[in-house]
């Protein structure tokens, strides 16, 4: 299997790694079952024959989201096997990447598709890039995508561990890369209140799209991982 189960109803997929600045960055997506029968996918990756087998299992894929403009790389392929999905995009993400066709701008509201089952925010504060944060109340788990990396030391070479280290993103103290974190440094206020929203949330599980996740205590988790804002 390539899905792997971390809830009722929801499944991460541990994409190829692909290489960043000469190092192997693990790359994630997750899957949710709606009570409407419908998939909703975070962070679409690499599509293959098996995945789309497994997912088509699963139930009808309904929604695609891309939950910031660094994350597009394979939603086209996902738009083009799955035609009748709704597409949503962060406002960057629509702006950077006019050529696609996305149906709508995720916003601080849930959408009513998944409203009730998925709670939302846009993480603002960042002078470069806005991240759509969401809880999935049922197995109370946060998805993050690149506001905590969470590297595992095992999979890295020596001068990768101290590489990844100094970015801040080695687990278990991964948080949030050291250039993302930076481009906070007029918005920690904006920052603050995104995170007074994820505190309020009852997260016990932490999904992010790149290390090891957090299945557990993971509010506190949370609080240490963005200590910095
Ligand atoms: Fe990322």
């Amino acid at each position: 299997m390539m899905l792997e189960k971390t809830g009722e109803n929801i499944w991460i997929y541990n994409g190829p790694k692909v290489q960043f600045y000469g190092v192997p960055f693990p790359t994630r997506m997750t899957v949710i079952l709606l009570n409407n029968k419908k998939l909703w996918i975070h962070s679409p990756e690499k599509m293959n024959p098996q995945l789309k087998l497994e997912i088509d299992q699963l139930g009808e894929v309904g929604y695609l989201v891309s939950p910031n403009k660094l994350h597009h790389l394979f939603v086209e392929e996902w738009i083009a096997a799955y035609p009748q999905a709704k597409n949503y995009a962060t406002k960057g993400l629509i702006k950077k990447r006019s050529d696609i066709k996305f149906d709508k701008a995720l916003s601080d509201i849930a959408e009513n598709d998944w409203k009730g089952e998925i709670e939302q925010l846009i993480f603002k504060g960042s002078l470069v890039m806005e991240e759509a944060v969401f809880f999935y109340k049922a197995s109370k788990t946060i998805i993050l995508t690149d506001l905590i990396e969470n590297f595992t030391a095992e999979t890295l070479t020596g001068w990768q561990r101290r590489l990844a280290k100094f970015a801040g993103i080695l687990a278990p103290n991964g948080k949030a890369p050291i250039d993302y974190r930076a481009s906070f440094f007029m918005g920690k206020q904006q920052a603050r209140e995104s995170l007074a929203v994820m505190q309020s949330w009852d997260v016990e599980n932490v999904i992010m799209s790149h290390g090891e996740c957090v299945f557990g205590e993971g509010k506190a988790f949370l609080e240490r991982a963005f200590s910095w804002v």
